[in-house]
């Protein structure tokens, strides 16, 4: 086969392979952690809005009591299927600082274009208030840590009573996913600890897959976006390979030979 031949084939092989590589930063999985299956992995992969909503709504009655999301915004639940008199009722719920007319601090109703509300003022109060670990702030948490979703599932649905013989130190709870299983979290998620609007049955399981799918979405809002158009990309250029090959070898043809 003459290079002139191999090289487009080449080309369609590499730009399917490049679709296929799974997503670089969940790519890693730590020993121990099993792998679950989120909606969302992969190039094709795409958040699941209905799990999402649930997942919103846990973060909302739950995790939001103790962890800050500061890079999320009421605009963001867009992306999971809320529509906007929805995101502007749940905005307004919420109260954040503003200014009266004469420029004095009043708290007012937020906006879709607010960030989510921090339920401490700063680090150094929610650390006082949890017996010194600061919760961490979740907007980026599923690619701050190895394992990404499936570590953070691990965390929610892994509190157990410590095996014999091992004490906790006081103020934390037994988790086996934790690294050195001592968490300063106590246990934030138990059977029906929501009632989901749509019916489905509230078990932990259910709750922590759902607030980790939210949480994926929360850390990459654009990402389906982005990743359509790398594919509509990729497609462009295999097609003008094609025809550029198709040109070349209408335009040499007289000429080689
Ligand atoms: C009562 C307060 C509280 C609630 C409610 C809570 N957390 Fe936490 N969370 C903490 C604290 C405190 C830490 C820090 C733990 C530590 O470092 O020992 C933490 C740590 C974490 C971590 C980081 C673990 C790590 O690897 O460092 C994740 C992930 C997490 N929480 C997720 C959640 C999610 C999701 C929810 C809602 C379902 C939630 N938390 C609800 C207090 C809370």
């Amino acid at each position: 086969m003459r290079l002139s031949h191999v090289l487009p084939v080449a080309a369609l092989l590499g730009a399917v392979a490049l679709c296929a590589m799974p997503h670089a930063a969940f790519a890693q999985e730590p020993g121990g952690l099993v792998a679950q299956n989120w909606s969302f992995e992969g190039p094709f992969g795409t958040i699941n809005r209905a799990a999402a909503q649930r997942g919103f709504q846990v973060y909302k009655e739950v995790c939001s009591n103790c962890h800050s999301m500061q890079y999320g915004y009421f605009r963001d639940l867009s992306g999971i299927g809320l529509t906007a008199p929805q995101i502007k009722a749940i905005a307004a719920s919420v109260s954040v600082s503003g200014l009266d007319e004469s420029g004095q601090p009043k708290d007012r109703p937020a906006l879709a274009s607010d960030h989510f509300r921090s339920p401490f003022p700063n680090a150094i109060a929610a650390g006082a208030a949890m017996g010194g670990a600061v919760p961490p702030d979740l907007s980026s948490i599923i690619l701050a840590r190895a394992g990404g979703p499936d570590y953070v599932y691990a965390v929610l649905t892994g509190y157990t009573p410590p095996p014999a013989g091992v004490t906790v130190a006081s103020g934390t709870y037994y988790n086996r996913a934790f690294p050195g299983h001592q968490i300063h979290m106590p246990q934030p998620l138990h059977n029906q600890q929501v009632t989901y609007a749509d019916g489905k049955p509230a078990t932990i399981d259910q709750e922590a897959h759902d607030v980790v799918t939210f949480l994926a979405y929360m850390a990459q809002p654009e990402r389906e976006v982005r990743e359509r158009l790398g594919i509509k990309v990729v497609l462009f250029l295999v097609l003008m390979t094609g025809i550029t090959y198709a040109v070349k070898r209408r335009v040499w043809a007289d000429i080689s030979h």
